[in-house]
């Protein structure tokens, strides 16, 4: 059923109990010539069949266990009891870890809990607060141990390789803190470490030190790890509803077996695949219409640009293909970045992801109402206005010719979030199919990381000291002091 707000109008369209998906503004009947002809459409069917077809068949044979997660019952039992037994003593949570390790963390603290979560009375909050340390900035690290009593912190260091040099720096920092200020013994009531159940020098200092311990399950790679310990212990722990969450994930994976042109997964993946082949748009904006949903876009950014950023095809032939994924938040960035989007270079598609309803809202008063540039606003709410401006941006990008669709989700809850992180997986895998890439790896990420290794001084690593240096010699006449 439609809902009215205040004004009279509907701003509800046919909304799934999870996520609905609005595509008109792709299309030539919005667009005309830029937008995509029911041929186009009918080629990305074929193609779409074709992917999901190679997905099964892989999911089939284990190769992409990320989609199991959202079943498994065993996992979110164990975060849920670890969080209960915590609850007790602990003020504050650190999540130590990088990329896919926390991103996805952040993004559902940060849409399921108050936005002043941290900043709460424990009383009113009722349980830690959660920092995720994901930067090694040593002023904003700095800030966060200086903020800790460490005998009543608990640090969650996820890392799957146990090699990230970020991560890894951190843990030592707050290794020896736990040490000095608890003693060796207490280190283990303090610690979570989340790695790989075989290899990497975390799980061996598991084993030496008999550390509490969680998995990063084989074959998932991070930033496909939302749903596994990676994102759900930490979640567990600031009392995010991880069974909600999982029911979320696993519908949209359930849904994942729809026909194509009722699958969003799919449709995702399909129709910015053709923007991108088709049409030669190479940027996709997301933009969120609610705060909540801002750093589910950041998630996606990783998700996106590093599954599909490659150099090479499948077959070893160039690729160099992708669709670079930018984050904008509305209404913030009308104000900032639209008048680009809206007459700059067309070589974007615009996603816009909206709720329905706000979880709480705020009534503007009828005041001024003398005044014509005032008085329309008395009356209504900060939701509808903002909704309202959603509509209206996807409306004025489409009359400029400038593509764009939406995700709208009844309101921000643990089942919504779920639903979409899964279906933005599921899509970021087919479209790895789409444009014959592998999404699963990063390889363009090691060579920048080679370079920290020789300048840091590890072993093994010199010759990279030497070609750095090497290089910044030869470029020196053009910096400017
Ligand atoms: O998605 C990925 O695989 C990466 O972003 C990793 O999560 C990130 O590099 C951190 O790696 P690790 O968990 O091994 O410390």
């Amino acid at each position: 059923m439609a809902e009215k707000g205040s004004t009279g109008i509907s701003t509800r369209s046919q909304i799934s109990d999870y996520m609905t998906m609005d595509y008109n503004n792709l299309t030539a009947e919005a667009l005309g010539g830029q937008g995509l002809s029911s041929g186009d459409l009918a080629e990305m069917k074929k193609a779409l069949a074709a992917a999901y077809k190679d997905f099964e068949a892989k999911r089939r044979q284990g190769l992409l266990p990320f989609t199991e997660l959202p079943s498994n019952s065993e996992i979110p039992k164990k975060c849920r009891k670890l969080a209960d037994l915590l609850r007790k003593n602990i003020e504050t949570v650190v999540v130590l870890g990088i990329g896919g390790s926390a991103l996805g963390a952040n993004a559902v603290f940060n849409a399921l809990r108050p936005i002043n979560h941290n900043a709460l009375p424990p009383a009113k909050r009722q349980w830690p607060r959660l920092f995720i340390a994901d930067n090694i900035d040593p002023e904003g690290f700095g800030v966060i141990l200086d903020s800790l009593d460490p005998s009543k912190t608990f640090f969650n260091v996820i890392s799957k390789s146990g090699a990230t040099a970020e991560t890894m720096s951190q843990f030592m920092v707050i290794h020896d803190m736990l040490q000095r200020s608890l003693g060796r013994t207490a280190i283990k009531d303090h610690l979570l470490i989340t790695t790989d159940p075989q290899g990497g020098v975390l799980r061996k200092l598991v084993e030496a030190n008999d550390y509490q311990s969680m998995e990063v399950p084989p074959g998932v790679g991070g930033r496909f790890t939302i749903f596994s310990a990676v994102g759900l212990a930490p979640l567990a722990m600031v009392g995010v509803s991880v069974y909600e969450l999982l029911a979320g994930a696993k519908k949209a994976q359930q849904d994942f077996a729809s026909p194509v042109l009722s699958n969003k997964a799919l449709l995702f993946a399909g129709l910015n695949w053709l923007q991108t082949t088709v049409k030669g748009l190479e940027t996709l904006v997301l933009m969120p219409y609610a705060e909540a949903l801002s750093k589910v876009a950041e998630w996606f950014l990783q998700l996106w640009n590093e599954s599909l950023g490659k150099a090479l095809h499948l077959d070893g032939s160039p690729a160099g293909t992708g669709q670079t994924a930018i984050k904008a938040v509305g209404v913030t960035d009308q104000h900032s970045q639209l008048q680009m989007y809206m007459e700059g270079p067309l070589n974007k598609t615009v996603c816009f992801l909206g709720v329905e309803k706000f979880r709480s809202d705020v009534s503007i008063p009828k005041v001024f109402t003398e005044h014509d540039e005032l008085s329309y606003l008395g009356g209504k709410t900060l939701g509808e206005l903002l909704t309202f401006e959603r509509l209206g941006t996807a409306r004025a990008l489409a009359e400029n010719q400038r593509p764009n669709f939406t995700l709208t989700i009844p309101k921000v809850s643990a089942g919504a979030v779920g639903y979409i992180l899964q279906t933005l997986m599921l899509a970021t895998v087919i479209s790895g199919t789409l444009y014959g890439v592998n999404p699963l790896d990063q390889p363009g990420v090691e060579l920048s990381k080679k370079f920290t290794y020789g300048l840091m001084g590890r072993n093994g690593f010199s010759d990279m000291a030497d070609r750095y240096h090497k290089g910044l010699s030869k470029k020196n006449k053009y910096v400017v002091k």
